[in-house]
């Protein structure tokens, strides 16, 4: 199954072209076309992601980046194809760049994509709308079903690429990343329960959050990451002792990260920073503080005995130490971990075409060509197909 599928969640503009399969218990996704736009320095000014802003430049990549996906995975051009292109239009009222470009994208024969999937949630709503209006223009234009996809489903199974056997059930899932930071108990049919989230910020807006306050920019979880590293080098043996580790005794899944951001804010107010190593220094003690408390909680779960399997996704997973320790529980307590590569991490649009082939061929989704009045679902929780 060939499918097109569009993230437009945040501030990444992502489109592929995925050949996907599964066979012999296994799957299989073959890349034919892959292409993202990041705005990240474009919203670094403002230190965090502007929502009319993302609208705005998710409208202005989409169809040039649809129609490059197109070429590079040898879509071929064709006779003008505007019998639907009236119909597809209304689609993209709200989004008027997207609607005169849109004819661009007749003159291609797409007999060979089979399902069109954009994520509907969760995320910023107006970033959302533009990949679900070109989703819906699209499929009304060349006649193909959408595949509505939950963009943490993405996070989930982007483990499977390119080339896996399902987990073993049930399985724990550790989403990590700048919104979300939840575990999740998955069963064979895919049913996916929330064992424990944060109670408060992210942990990837925790790392945010802190490298503002160190002066690093924005993001800053791989900045603050480059920091702790060089600490990491020169003092291997050390203990990190600085910071609170909240609820890591707690009995429950839930984690808080509000409280160790202002015990470094109020930290800085009383010992600004010294110089290079000391900035080092303090990165090291907040990784080692935020880390402790998501990779105790994993083991927690996996010493339950209930799972037979780790995967792991989102952002937050690209921080090398965060994997190695991840490495580390998982081989001493003999459970098999699911880790996405290096590039997959981060918000993708690949990760959107595995999960929404995933979600029809569990039968959580049929592929359905009538399906065109789909909506945006900002707040979407991880346990939900559409
Ligand atoms: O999954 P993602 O791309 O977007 C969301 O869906 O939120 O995650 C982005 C988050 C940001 O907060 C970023 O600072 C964090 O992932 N991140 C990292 C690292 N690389 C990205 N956090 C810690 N260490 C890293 N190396
Ligand atoms: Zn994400």
């Amino acid at each position: 199954m060939n499918i097109l599928s569009i993230e437009t969640s945040c501030d990444e503009t992502g489109v592929s072209l995925v050949k996907c399969s599964y066979n012999k218990n296994r799957y299989h996704f073959e890349v034919l076309g892959n292409n993202l736009i990041s705005q990240a320095d474009l919203h670094a000014t403002f230190g965090g992601v502007f929502p009319s802003l993302a609208k705005r430049e998710h409208a202005k990549a989409i169809i040039p980046l649809i129609e490059k996906t197109l070429r590079d995975g040898g879509v071929r051009e064709a006779a003008h194809e505007r019998k639907n292109l009236d119909s597809a239009k209304d689609f993209l009222e709200r989004e008027p760049e997207t609607k005169e470009a849109l004819e661009r994208l007749t003159t291609f024969d797409t007999n060979t994509i089979d399902a069109i999937a954009v994520t509907v949630g969760p995320g910023l709503s107006p970033a959302l709308w533009v990949g679900v209006n070109t989703a819906r223009a699209l499929s009304t234009l060349w006649n193909k079903p959408l595949i509505p996809t939950n963009h943490m489903h993405g996070h989930i199974f982007s483990s499977l690429f390119p080339s896996s056997r399902m987990f073993d059930f049930p399985a724990l899932a550790l989403l990590v990343s700048g919104g979300h930071t939840e575990l999740l108990a998955i069963k064979e049919d895919l049913s996916i329960e929330i064992l424990g989230a944060t109670r408060d910020d992210a942990i990837g807006e925790a790392f945010d959050k802190a490298a503002r306050l160190l002066g690093l920019g924005y993001p800053g979880g791989a900045l603050i990451s480059k920091e702790a590293e060089k600490h990491r080098d020169a003092y291997p043996t050390h203990t990190s002792t600085l910071f609170p580790r909240p609820m890591i005794k707690d009995d429950s899944f839930d984690v808080s990260y509000s409280g160790l951001k202002t015990a470094l804010l109020y930290h800085l107010r009383d010992n600004p920073i010294q110089d290079a190593s000391n900035l080092s220094e303090l990165s090291r003690e907040f990784e080692d503080a935020a880390l402790d408390v998501i990779v105790s909680k994993t083991e927690k779960a996996l010493k339950t005995g209930l799972f037979a399997s780790l995967t792991i996704g989102g952002g937050v997973i690209a921080n090398t130490e965060l994997r190695k320790r991840l490495i580390h529980v998982t081989d001493s307590l003999a459970v098999p971990l699911y880790i996405p590569e290096m590039g997959l991490t981060t918000d993708n649009s690949l990760m959107i075409a595995i999960a929404a082939f995933v979600s029809i061929q569990n039968k959580k989704m049929r592929v359905r060509t009538e399906l065109k009045d789909i909506e945006v679902r900002a707040n979407m929780s991880s346990s939900l197909f559409y």
